[in-house]
């Protein structure tokens, strides 16, 4: 179908469906195991109502934050997806193009097809990024890549903690590992990669499942950047990344794609605010909590952030939309949520992001199945 013809997110996923070389579809629409938590991903928002108020005068709305005290257009950041080239020749540029067009963040995925510093100068003055670390078992390699993210002018460091493993993602696992461009250059500066297992466990070999708390201090003595822990689960774990003194943290389970069965990000934001409410008023100028993970509608970022998170990452969608239509695609994606964070706001009676608040949402179902 023609771009014109696509109204909503979900159609550019059934179109990368129909484009995709199989191996690259199965890469990255796969989930860990049986494929519960991805499901839940997505039931958990359906899950969550509205409490809409009336008369507010919504003429003028406005959906423009900050992340981490950065201007972001939309509620919304480009989450690390690895290995865009199996998807689109051009690969993750197609997102840092439309994200500098759009003011939009993107975050940069270690595991990038295009290199870092390729996508670094493909953006425009002032347009803002961070980036994503798998950290790897050598931490000479990783204390140059972080240095040298913030020396290209990155704004922000997310360290994936979720991942001291990768999860099995059984329909990647069926296809045989075949050589492509974009996995060659993953390749090429990592050592150890098997090459029967799949493509993320071929390019993933590399991480170090040993990093933990203790670790913490390293990274902050490395960097200035602000750092948030992307992939924590629980209110112990907030409470442990807020007393650490780190920036925040991402709910998330990879997409799916770690431990299958963990909880929704969502379902997990409601105790994680309300452990972090006993360290300070809530929202907290020095922490921010961020969710990912079956994001597909404005109302669902709506959601997540009237229960306490300041923006919401997204994967899979903005991927898709660059397989079906390269950039031209992600800038239709982005249009997608203004149009709808502009009539869903106007609906619930929010004028601004500030404005968004609990009592806008009834979650009190949210954990029944
Ligand atoms: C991911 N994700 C991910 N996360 C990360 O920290 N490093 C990575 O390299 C990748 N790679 C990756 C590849 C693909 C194909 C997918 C689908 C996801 C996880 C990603 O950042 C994010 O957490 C999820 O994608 C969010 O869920 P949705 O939006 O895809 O439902």
């Amino acid at each position: 179908p023609s771009i014109d013809e696509i109204v909503n997110l979900h159609d550019f996923e059934a179109v990368a469906k129909a484009i995709l070389p199989a191996k690259a579809w199965a890469y990255y629409s796969s989930a860990s195991d049986d494929e519960i938590t991805i499901r839940e991903n997505r039931a958990a928002y359906q899950r969550i109502w509205f409490r809409p108020r009336v008369l507010r005068d919504v003429s003028v709305v406005d959906w423009s934050t900050t992340i981490l005290g950065q201007r972001s257009s939309l509620p919304v950041y480009i989450s690390a997806t690895a290995l865009g080239k199996l998807g689109h020749p051009d690969g993750e540029l197609n997102l840092t193009r439309a994200a500098g067009k759009h003011g939009v963040i993107q975050m940069i995925p270690t595991l990038a097809s295009c290199s870092f510093d390729e996508i670094v100068d493909a953006t425009v003055p002032g347009q803002t990024q961070f980036v994503q670390l798998y950290v790897n078992r050598d931490r000479e390699i990783t204390r140059k890549y972080v240095q040298h993210a913030e020396k290209r002018g990155v704004k922000g460091l997310f360290i994936t903690v979720d991942a001291p493993q990768l999860g099995r993602r059984e329909k990647d696992m069926r296809m045989k590992f075949v050589d492509e461009s974009g996995v060659a250059k993953v390749q090429e500066n990592q050592s150890g990669v098997k090459k029967d297992e799949g493509v993320a466990r071929a390019i993933s070999s590399f991480i170090d499942p040993s990093l933990s708390w203790k670790d913490i201090p390293w990274f902050k003595s490395i960097t200035n950047m602000p750092i948030v822990l992307k992939g924590v689960a629980t209110p112990e774990d907030a409470l442990m990344a807020y007393d650490y003194g780190l920036a925040g943290i991402v709910l998330s389970n990879h997409g799916g794609r770690q431990l299958d069965t963990a909880r929704s990000g969502i379902e997990n934001l409601i105790e994680v605010v309300a452990a972090l409410k006993t360290r300070g008023p809530w929202p907290n100028p020095k922490f921010e909590v961020f969710v990912d993970g079956g994001i597909r509608r404005a109302s669902d970022v709506l959601k997540a952030i009237a229960l306490g998170a300041s923006a919401v990452g997204v994967g899979r969608a903005f991927m898709y939309s660059f397989c079906a239509y390269g950039q031209e695609g992600v800038e239709k994606a982005f249009q997608i949520f203004r149009d709808e964070l502009e009539m869903n706001m106007r609906l619930i009676g929010a004028r601004t992001i500030d404005e968004l608040s609990p009592e806008m949402v009834d979650a009190s179902a949210i954990h029944s199945h």
